[in-house]
């Protein structure tokens, strides 16, 4: 709309392609074309993954062709403002001095003769709002668009890629990809990204947001490529207590985001609370690491997701198909969460209003769309809570797959709301808008289909139920009779701090049980996990039970349970506890184990 105003002659264009395409509906619509491209991309995206899946493929086909249209649309737009700006400067100033004509779409704009000042990276990074200056780069090139924002057809959605390189972004909407493009780009540049930076980005591929993703371990089972989610083999899982970083199952939503540890700030924002007392708090990396007590604190963390399978087994769920392995444990070191919120001026008077926090993460759709969730204020004021705001993984630094700089470790607490690089937290009266808080993430009844889902009658998930598996032997394995026993050996671990307290292992179905052993600190685990204070059993306990074969079968069906604190224990099927997106998978596990007779 802005740009029709300022602009008579690109009012007749915008309404001719209304009635090529009746039903892209209003003159706002194609104006602010460049918002329905990043939107159609991101759901790509999700659909690979395991968000919504209810679009019809024939809605996103006509999501992609309209916003391709619109963009379009856009795209001629801008460059018809643009010259008609660029006219009015020429007659006052003279032409842009780098304003230089390009050859074909895919040259860049910039010339390396040119006399302009050098850029290292961090100095663009430093350029990214309006106050700032908005500056991008392009092949070698850094550009302050900062003056072009308010011409943008897709407006200010161009500040998404203020600081960083432009190719990315031009190579999502693909409509940048012209001449004109390049033309209004030249006008703006203002100098060189230096050589070094220019080779950093080079090995970065621009048609691929998740091309700069960490290096992973080949021994991980990919649930999906991009965004990168993979858990570890079961026979690797439970050979340590504490799971190596490397092995640690990872779940993304999103690409992983490069964070600058020199410019990292996280934002803390206490709503409501009153000037003199702050309210507002930035940290940066350092201030964290060394303004508060480092805590250790180690926890577990399950993926709602964790035994996908086994109900998508029972009957079709819609999510990434996760074995047993959506877990693993780790010691965290960092910043307790409860610290920084009275830090940031949290006082008991805001518990009359505030019950939730809000934790915002970096990572993005194309949209900007950021991921998000939270947890209750309770939880996270708790001095039992342990809420962290980690650095640390296992000793070393947070690896990038896991939230580097900074993670929101809430033990006890689903993976969904250990929220990864995390840039702010606010405590307020409502949860996280975010979609993984208001919509996934949420357990039904069996009976509620996609038709009749409606996300607002169920709480977000928060403390998981009790849940345990068996790690070895594999389901479908082969053991000797000469052997005369096998060892049998799995974890178990209970929301909420609950201390797993027993594990019943069967090896006829069910019919008979046996007590597993749980390993203490003298056997792989720790002090804590050999007697945590009660409610903060934060960490899984790993299992053992050696049995003799049975004489007369030539299977087994082996079965774990385990019993918590509260004498919670996991149900024994899965259809009663069947629901639509495959979460709170902890029915009795069972793995079929044949007993080979050496030929007999
Ligand atoms: N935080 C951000 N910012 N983005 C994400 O995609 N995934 C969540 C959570 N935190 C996620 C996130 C989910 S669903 C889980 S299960 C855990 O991170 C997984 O943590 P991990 O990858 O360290 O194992």
């Amino acid at each position: 709309m802005l740009l029709l105003r300022r602009c008579p002659r690109l009012t007749r264009l915008c309404s001719v392609r209304h009635a090529a395409t009746p039903a892209l509906a209003p003159c706002a619509v194609p104006c602010s074309a460049p918002y329905a491209a990043p939107y159609a991309a991101p759901c790509a995206a999700r659909f690979s993954s395991d968000t919504d899946f209810r679009e019809s493929r024939w809605s996103r086909r006509w999501t992609h062709a309209a916003a391709g249209l619109l963009a379009g649309t856009g795209a001629v737009l801008a460059y018809a403002l643009h010259q008609h700006q660029a006219e009015k400067a020429d007659a006052i100033t003279g032409p842009p001095v780098d304003k230089l004509p390009s050859s074909s779409p895919s040259s860049s704009p910039s010339s390396s003769s040119s006399s302009l000042p050098v850029f290292s990276q961090e100095e663009v990074s430093r350029h990214r709002s309006l106050e700032d200056g908005a500056w991008v780069t392009f092949k070698g090139g850094v550009y302050d668009i900062t003056e072009f924002v308010a011409m943008h057809p897709g407006g200010d959605k161009i500040l998404m890629a203020a600081g960083g390189a432009v190719e990315p972004f031009w190579a999502l909407y693909a409509v940048h990809n012209q001449e004109h493009v390049l033309e209004i780009l030249s006008a703006y540049k203002v100098g060189e990204l230096s050589v070094e930076d220019q080779k950093k980005q080079q090995h970065l591929n621009p048609s691929d947001p998740f091309s700069a993703d960490p290096e992973r371990h080949p021994v991980l089972r990919i649930n999906n490529l991009k965004p990168f989610n993979a858990e570890p083999p079961p026979e690797i899982l439970t050979e340590s207590y504490v799971t190596p970083n490397m092995l640690f199952f990872k779940r993304n939503h999103l690409p992983v985001p490069h964070v600058d540890p020199a410019a990292y700030e996280l934002h803390v924002e206490i709503q409501g609370a009153s000037a003199e007392r702050g309210g507002t708090l930035s940290l940066t990396l350092d201030d964290l690491k060394t303004k508060f007590p480092k805590h250790t604190v180690t926890a577990t963390i399950q993926c709602a997701g964790n035994r996908r399978s086994d109900m998508h087994k029972a009957k079709q769920v819609k999510g990434l198909n996760w074995g047993i392995g959506a877990i693993s444990n780790a010691t965290w070191g960092g910043a307790k969460l409860r610290d920084v919120l009275l830090a940031a001026g949290y006082s008991p008077d805001d518990a009359k209003w505030a019950k939730h926090v809000q934790f915002e993460g970096l990572d993005q759709d194309v949209g900007g769309t950021t991921y998000g969730a939270s947890i209750p204020l309770k939880k996270a004021l708790s001095e039992d809570g342990d809420c962290l705001l980690a650095y640390e993984m296992n000793g070393e630094t947070l690896p990038a797959d896991h939230g580097f700089p900074i993670r929101a470790i809430v033990p006890g607490t689903v993976g969904a709301r250990n929220v990864k690089w995390l840039g702010k937290i606010v405590v307020s009266d409502v949860e996280s808008s975010s979609h993984w808080q208001q919509n996934d993430y949420k357990g039904f009844s069996p009976s509620t289909d996609w038709d009749t889902v409606d996300y607002k009658t169920a709480p977000a998930i928060q403390e998981l139920p009790v849940q345990s598996a068996i790690t070895v032997p594999a389901d479908g394995a082969v053991v000797d009779r000469d052997d005369e026993e096998v060892l049998l050996k799995g974890y178990a671990w209970s929301g909420g701090g609950r201390e797993v307290v027993r594990v019943d292992v069967s090896i006829d179905g069910g019919k008979t049980w046996q007590t597993a052993q749980l390993k203490g600190s003298d056997e792989g685990g720790t002090a804590e996990a050999a007697a945590p204070p009660p409610g903060q059993a934060w960490a899984w306990k790993l299992w053992e039970l050696t049995v003799p074969l049975p004489e007369d079968e030539q299977e087994m069906e082996v079965v774990c349970k385990a019993v918590d604190s509260s004498y919670n224990m996991q149900p024994d099927s899965i259809l009663p506890i069947w629901n639509l997106r495959g979460v709170l998978s902890n029915a009795w596990h069972r793995v079929h184990v044949k007993i080979d007779e050496g030929g007999e």
